[in-house]
């Protein structure tokens, strides 16, 4: 297959086009705007390859996306491009909605009108919203979203499903939990965490730090959505979950542990507006259906994530260069201290 790919220069998507080809017969074609979250550094080891190409533009030029799906004329979209951070998407929503709501409607649209094969649209297990223990969602679940970015997903959602209600596209939505590994953003807990810890500097836990989340290692996850796209049935929901629940305290205490760095880092900060306090999913419909299960046990994932982070400091550094270190004083310079 030919894959128009959005979104492959950020941390799942560069993951996923590494997987595609490294590992299948598929061809990539990568379209990415290059924003603060995506680096094409993640891409040398595929860079010269003949199955990739990339292409540098943004999702919501109906133009430029109409010509690119008529010339490459892809057998599927795979749909990964967002703006993928809660926090900065409660200090600035605009570029959000505009990528996440408008981007999505560009690519679908453009699809109808070229009849391409298959559309897979990546979401996320926050469209469901904050679950009370022991409830997991499945993919029947309602939408109760609490975050521009979540809200802006969960609209994008439905906006992917009446294509396939209204035109019979063949859409399959993917629902993943909290993905984590090499060249993440250090603006997520888990690399923002190995990533202060290295520095010896505050790692800024929000509110009592018992809120929690599944925990997924970003091969898995691009194994589970190859899977969706190869054997999901067109017009279905299939989540993909680590099946490992952790509050971030446990997660931010075994970093310091990987990084032989004391407790007295850590630091109790202003609790996130609208946190949610839980989610959790069940995968056992992709499971059933196509055989996929995660591989990666946390304290492996986690143990080969902060291995990577240690022998990467340039990588770190080039990314944490003028644009994150305004948004950092942004997010956490004026965060009040609780403890
Ligand atoms: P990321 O922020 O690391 O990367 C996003 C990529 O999209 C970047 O390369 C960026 O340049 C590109 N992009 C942003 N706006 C664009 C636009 N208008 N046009 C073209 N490209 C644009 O994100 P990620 O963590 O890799 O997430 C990828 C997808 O997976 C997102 O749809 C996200 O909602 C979803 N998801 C993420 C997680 C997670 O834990 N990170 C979990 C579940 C689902
Ligand atoms: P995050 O990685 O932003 O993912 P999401 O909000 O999409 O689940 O955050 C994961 C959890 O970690 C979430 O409960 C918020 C918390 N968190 C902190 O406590 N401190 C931080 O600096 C960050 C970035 C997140």
């Amino acid at each position: 297959m030919k894959l128009l790919i959005t979104g492959g220069a950020g941390f799942i998507g560069s993951a996923f086009v590494r997987m595609i080809v490294g590992e299948t017969d598929h061809h990539a074609v990568n379209l990415d705007k290059l924003t603060y979250a995506g680096n094409l550094e993640n891409l040398t080891p595929v860079e010269n390859h003949p199955r990739y190409q990339f292409v540098h533009g943004d999702i919501c030029d109906d133009r430029l996306v109409d010509a690119l799906v008529a010339e490459e004329k892809p057998d599927a979209i795979v749909h990964f491009a967002a703006e993928s951070h809660v926090d900065r998407s409660i200090l600035s929503p605009e570029p959000v909605i505009q990528t996440n709501v408008r981007g999505t409607f560009v690519l679908l649209d453009a699809a109808r009108r070229r009849g391409i094969g298959r559309f897979v649209h990546v979401s996320t297990d926050e469209v469901y919203g904050s679950l009370a223990a022991p409830a997991e969602a499945t993919e029947d679940f309602p939408l109760n979203p609490s975050s521009p970015y979540s809200a802006a997903k969960a609209g994008s959602d439905l906006l992917a499903r009446s294509y396939f209600v209204t035109y019979q596209m063949p859409v399959v939505i993917t629902r993943a939990s909290n993905n984590y590994g090499p060249y993440q953003f250090p603006e997520k807990l888990i690399p923002l965490m190995i990533a202060n810890a290295f520095e010896d500097r505050p790692l800024p836990v929000y509110g009592d730090g018992m809120q929690v989340r599944d925990w997924l290692f970003v091969d898995d996850h691009c194994r589970g959505i190859l899977a969706v796209l190869e054997q999901g049935r067109a017009g279905e929901i299939y989540n993909i979950g680590g099946n490992r629940s952790l509050p971030n305290l446990d997660v931010v205490h075994r970093v310091l542990e990987l990084t032989g760095k004391p407790e007295s880092l850590i630091q109790y900060v202003k609790d996130r507006p609208g946190h949610d306090r839980r989610y959790a999913l069940s995968s056992e419909k992709l499971m059933h259906e196509t055989g996929w299960a995660p591989a990666m046990a946390f304290e492996a994932g986690l143990a080969r994530t902060v291995e990577w982070y240690k022998q990467n400091p340039a990588w770190v550094s080039r990314v944490r260069s003028g644009e994150y270190r305004a948004y950092y004083e942004k997010n956490y310079g004026r965060r009040e201290l609780t403890r």
